[in-house]
């Protein structure tokens, strides 16, 4: 028998992306490969790419050139870009970087194999098409490795919003739900090889609307039924859009055991003026109601978003008014971004923000952001939370996990397991994470 082919992965962008480079895998899993950590022994390298601003496009453009060395001193070495670079930039990546074979689009995956035996054979080949067939269903009935006690489950993809700045809806495509049947076979199968924790994503997964046994079902009905599986004991969703949030959503929060306290609901701007300009279909004031009634439900809901300065024609006072907003909704985490120009979105043709004003602008809001952070994190200190163990820790005896709130705890003198839940109480806080001892 032949040596296994190696693989390496690089994910860069959001959680889909993680989630698709280990669909890739697997499906190449099948061809016979597998997975190493460096790209110097490997046979074919993948880049899984992020478009969302233009350094994470720009970052990719210098990894390939990195690669020339390997490449010329192993010429069967095959080198593929996928993700949204590679559905944003197609042909072109090719022509600026003739190292590339292979080039797939994140709807095209479950196509990988085949792509991988003609560029074998020395074809160059591209598949950036948006197929009707649903890919994951045929990347499925792969080997059932053992897994860790988190995963995430991708239950919807692509975004029909069109904020001004955003490239998802041009690289992700229309928005679509998988059916429900699939996400909860996905989801036993995921428990089974020891998952305790599911995060379902979307880049609107509060916008889900899967086939469901008695037609199409919302995302707090999915959760309802993902709330039954057995050995399943925590769910997670990302990413909201404020104007999707239903209310049988805002009440699972209050109701639904499973789910856990952590919301992340992107506003990306506090002016009225700003976020019309950004096509957001939200206003601060129905963004500040929804938290308000968010936090009724579960008073105590950790909430996270993400943010956007320098968008064009921001002022200084557009920019003071996102400051309020934030000092309004105290926030437990948050992104922050300086506004990146992509082309072909309709913002990029609009009148920019000077840069150096963007910059300062953007360390204003997250010293403010940071300061809050910390706040809500030293808050944890002499509450008690549930643990779910991820990793041992630097010192003998020690575990790491997350608890209900996504902080990361450090517990010593820990008897427990990998995939242990267990109640701790919270001793301390320290820069990016908590420290706390088991309550038995
Ligand atoms: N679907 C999610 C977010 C997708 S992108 C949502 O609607 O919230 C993740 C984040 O990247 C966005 O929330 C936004 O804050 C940021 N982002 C997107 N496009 C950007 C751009 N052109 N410049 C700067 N930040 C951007
Ligand atoms: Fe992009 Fe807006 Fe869609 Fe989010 S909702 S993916 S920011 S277009
Ligand atoms: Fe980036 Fe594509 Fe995700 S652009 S953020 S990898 S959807």
């Amino acid at each position: 028998m032949s040596a296994p082919k190696k693989l390496f992965i690089k994910t860069y962008g959001c959680q889909m992306n993680v989630y698709d480079s280990e669909r890739m895998a697997e499906a190449l899993g099948g061809e016979g490969y597998v997975e190493t950590k460096s790209p110097d022994d490997a046979d074919m390298i993948l880049l899984n790419t992020c478009h969302i601003r233009e350094k994470a496009a720009e970052k990719v453009y210098s990894e390939l050139g990195r690669f020339k060395g390997l490449k010329a001193e192993k010429p069967d070495l095959k080198i593929g870009v996928a993700g949204c670079v590679a559905q944003a930039e197609g042909q072109e990546i090719m022509r600026r970087q003739p190292l590339v074979d292979l080039v797939v689009g994140p709807q095209s995956y479950h196509r990988l194999p085949e792509m991988e035996a003609k560029a074998r054979e020395g074809e160059k080949v591209l598949d950036t098409d948006f197929p009707e067939e649903d890919k994951f269903e045929k990347l499925k009935n792969r080997p059932k490795a053992k897994r860790g006690p988190t995963a995430f489950l991708t239950v919807q993809e692509g975004c029909d919003k069109f904020c001004a700045f955003c490239v998802v809806p041009y690289t992700r495509g229309a928005e679509v739900s998988r059916p429900a049947d699939r996400i909860l076979r996905e989801a036993q199968d995921l428990v089974e090889r020891g998952v305790r924790e599911i995060t379902l994503l979307g880049q609107n997964v509060n916008a889900y609307h899967g086939a469901g046994a008695n037609g199409d079902m919302t995302l707090a009905q999915l959760i309802w039924e993902l709330d039954k599986v057995d050995g399943l004991e925590r769910i997670r969703f990302t990413t909201s859009h404020p104007n999707d949030m239903q209310d049988d959503l805002i009440e699972a929060h209050g109701t639904c055991a499973k789910l856990m306290p952590y919301l992340h609901l992107p506003v990306q701007a506090g002016s009225d003026k700003i976020l019309k300009r950004m096509n957001r279909a939200h206003t601060t004031e129905s963004y500040l109601r929804l938290i308000e009634r968010i936090r009724a439900a579960r008073p105590d809901i950790l909430i996270s978003g993400d943010f956007i300065v320098g968008f064009p024609e921001e002022t200084e006072a557009d920019f003071q008014a996102t400051l309020d907003l934030v000092e309004e909704v105290k926030y437990g985490t948050a992104y922050s971004f300086k506004y990146s120009t992509r082309p072909g979105t309709p913002a990029a043709e609009r009148p920019q923000v000077d840069p150096k004003e963007a910059d300062d602008r953007l360390q204003r809001l997250q010293a403010l952001l940071t300061k809050q952070q910390r706040e809500v994190q030293d808050s944890m200190v002499g509450r008690d939370v549930t643990v779910l163990f991820e990793k041992v820790g630097r010192f003998p005896g020690q575990m790491v996990g997350k608890s209900d709130y996504l902080h990361a705890v450090h517990v010593a003198d820990c008897d427990r397991a990998i995939g242990d839940l267990a109640r701790v109480r919270i001793l301390s806080s320290g820069a990016n994470s908590l420290a706390g001892a088991l309550i038995d």
